[in-house]
């Protein structure tokens, strides 16, 4: 009998805990989700391969707020400015006032859409968000600003052109710390020039590769994927090309 009480306990302890602890923000339509707060797929995409219509949170959104927002001073994890912290996901759901759904019930699509200077997030001297990265930001929550990554396939290092590959992903990636007066140790990465001169001496590379001796860039964000450093070290390999 006590055995049975004893039991009864530990298995009422694993009920309530277990479920107590768990922060479920993303789960709106009832998908399965994984320890990283990613869906289980469990229907016809067993590879979870990228679809084009779908945001997909860690490949274009995070790098958007890391570059631009999670910086040192602004909303990075020691600055918190106004209690909001823009570092990763579960940071950005739950300070950054998103409702996911509903573009205009949410701070933050309103602030970077702000014209006025002294209301507009990012605060100048840094530039406004492009309209690609705006557009980006209000599509994923408009799609539920969830937790969503994908399978990018195989990593294609053939047709690495500057214009295609390199300033597509240093816009989104690293230029809300490299461009204009507040650029990160002066770098731009926002000009072909800028970009040439630390592609040729080294620093590019050395930085995304978080080799010793240089430092490890993006900044407080997390290291960039095999296959970008792979594709920006077959251009700049190549010459640094400006195709
Ligand atoms: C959150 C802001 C931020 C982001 C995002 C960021 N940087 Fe930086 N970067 C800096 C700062 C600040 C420095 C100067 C660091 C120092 O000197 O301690 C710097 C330095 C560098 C350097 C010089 C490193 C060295 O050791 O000489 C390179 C190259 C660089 N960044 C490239 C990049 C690239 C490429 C990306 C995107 C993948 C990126 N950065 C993203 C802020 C950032």
């Amino acid at each position: 009998m006590k055995i049975k009480v004893v039991l009864g306990l530990i298995v009422l302890y694993i009920i309530v805990f277990s479920n107590a602890c768990r922060f479920d923000p993303i789960d709106i339509d009832g998908d399965p989700i994984d320890t990283t707060g990613n869906p289980i797929d469990t229907t016809d995409n067993p590879v979870n391969t990228c679809h084009p219509d779908t945001v997909y949170f860690s490949r274009d959104v995070l790098p958007i707020f890391v570059s631009n927002c999670a910086i040192s001073g602004c909303h990075d994890a020691i600055t918190r400015e106004e209690g909001i912290q823009l570092t990763d996901y579960d940071n950005i759901i739950n300070t950054g006032d998103i409702k996911p759904f509903d573009l205009e019930a949410g701070d933050i699509y309103e602030k970077i859409t702000e014209d006025r200077n002294d209301k507009r997030m990012p605060p100048p001297p840094r530039a406004k968000l492009t309209n690609a990265q705006i557009a980006t930001i209000a599509k994923w929550i408009q799609q539920g600003a969830k937790n969503l990554s994908c399978n990018e396939g195989g990593c294609n290092t053939d047709n690495v052109t500057y214009s295609g590959t390199i300033a597509p992903f240093l816009q989104n990636t690293c230029n809300g710390c490299h461009t204009g007066s507040s650029a990160g140790a002066g770098i731009q990465l926002n000009t072909y020039a800028g970009v040439r001169s630390v592609a040729l001496n080294g620093r590019l590379v050395g930085a995304v590769s978080h080799t010793t001796g240089f430092v490890p860039m993006p900044q407080g964000g997390a290291k960039i994927n095999d296959c970008r450093i792979s594709q920006i070290t077959t251009w700049v390999n190549a010459g640094a090309p400006q195709n």
